[in-house]
């Protein structure tokens, strides 16, 4: 059933195409625009959101995090992203307004189920995000937008992440469509960016592995590894971060490429790697900027830096001591491509060190419990 592959993990990250496209699949009507009649909520009741909650743990938690600056950014609504089991312990702002979002891959994990029937509870409607088919999670919602990812069996997320993180965009640009916040042509612009990004992954997958295979060789004995991004990069820090805690047992930080100097930096040690997710280069605008000087930093204390980075960024080649390339693409939807490279380098380290990548120490591929 792996087809080949020697693992699900590997046979799952080079899925990641497949799943974004088939995620998008159907969704469109004959004039191109995107019709999401399985989801039977009305487009009254769409039109009528004024803010979203999005409830997730891990990998969809940061899936969720993708999705408030795009969403934010075409609806203009405001866009919370919480831990599932934070959310139910506090006293959230519900409305008949607010959509909550839960996202997750197996639609059976419990802190998820108890925020979004606490939500419920409070008279706010929920859509799942799901990859289950049947799933309790979906059951228990008010409207399911599925994941078409197919089946996940590694414990890791990956491509279930990238196919969340699609519906998500889906899900933004059609609010922005029943909403009217943005012209036709500009929500038909991103759609038709969205549909090339299979292609991109698979350039990705193609082109890199063997540099990212290498840097894993590089980096076997590394005690711990920083991982920094900035906007839509910060949750693919997160997330690169926790892939290879997960299963590769490194001891791993996730931050914001901008809390460098508040505190993180003075982790930085020689040799220490750290890793971070390079904005678009177009422009070499000031978010691109940034990050440049934060690798400039952390290298002149000594780091070894491993950056993901538009192909031909000519500062990425510049300051970074290894790059994984990507191909171009709208800074929105730059983690579909940022991630892949980090999947693939987290199950490389794990491969080198013996460790099972698709069943790693004392973690269950749904936690069903609270
Ligand atoms: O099935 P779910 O998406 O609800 O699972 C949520 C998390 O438990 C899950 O993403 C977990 O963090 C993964 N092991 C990450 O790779």
């Amino acid at each position: 059933e792996k087809g080949g592959w020697p693992s699900f993990m590997d046979k799952e990250i080079h899925e990641d195409p497949d799943a974004v496209a088939n995620t998008l699949l159907g969704r469109f009507d004959e004039r191109g625009d995107i019709v999401l009649d399985e989801v039977h909520i009305d487009v009254e009741d769409f039109r009528s959101i004024d803010k979203i909650i999005v409830v997730a743990c891990g990998t969809a938690s940061y899936a969720g995090m993708v999705a408030k600056y795009a969403i934010e950014h075409w609806v203009r609504i405001p866009v919370e992203v919480e831990l599932a089991h934070e959310f139910r312990y506090r006293d959230p702002i519900l409305t008949p307004r607010t959509l909550v979002v839960a996202i997750s891959q197996s639609g059976e994990t419990m802190d998820t189920l108890m925020a979004l029937r606490h939500a419920r509870e409070q008279g706010s409607r929920v859509l799942a995000i799901c990859n289950t088919q049947g799933s309790t999670i979906p059951r228990e919602s008010d409207a399911v937008l599925y994941t078409h990812a197919g089946p996940e069996i590694a414990v890791a997320s990956t491509k279930a992440f990238v196919a969340q993180i699609t519906a998500a965009y889906l899900l933004g640009l059609y609010l922005a469509q029943v909403k009217g916040t943005m012209f036709r042509d500009e929500i038909h612009q991103n759609l038709d960016n969205l549909k090339a990004m299979p292609g991109k992954i698979q350039w990705v997958l193609d082109t890199q592995t063997d540099a990212i295979e290498h840097a894993a060789e590089r980096m076997l004995n590394a005690h711990s590894f920083l991982f920094l991004g900035r906007h839509v990069g910060y949750p693919v820090a997160l997330e690169g971060a926790l892939k290879l805690k997960e299963i590769a047992y490194t001891f791993t930080e996730g931050f914001a490429a901008g809390e460098l100097k508040h505190g993180p930096i003075a982790l930085v040690d020689e040799g220490e790697p750290v890793v971070v997710i390079v904005p678009s280069a177009r422009g070499r605008d000031t978010l691109h900027n940034k990050v440049i000087s934060g690798i400039e930093e952390v290298r002149a204390r000594g780091a070894y830096t491993i950056a993901v980075a538009e192909e031909g960024d000519p500062d990425a080649e510049r300051y970074a001591d290894i790059v994984f390339w990507r191909p171009a693409c709208p800074t929105l939807l730059s983690p579909l491509l940022d991630v892949v490279p980090l999947q693939l380098f987290a199950m490389d380290m794990a491969n080198l060190k013996g460790y099972d990548v698709d069943k790693p120490r004392n973690l269950a591929k749904s936690v069903t419990v609270e």
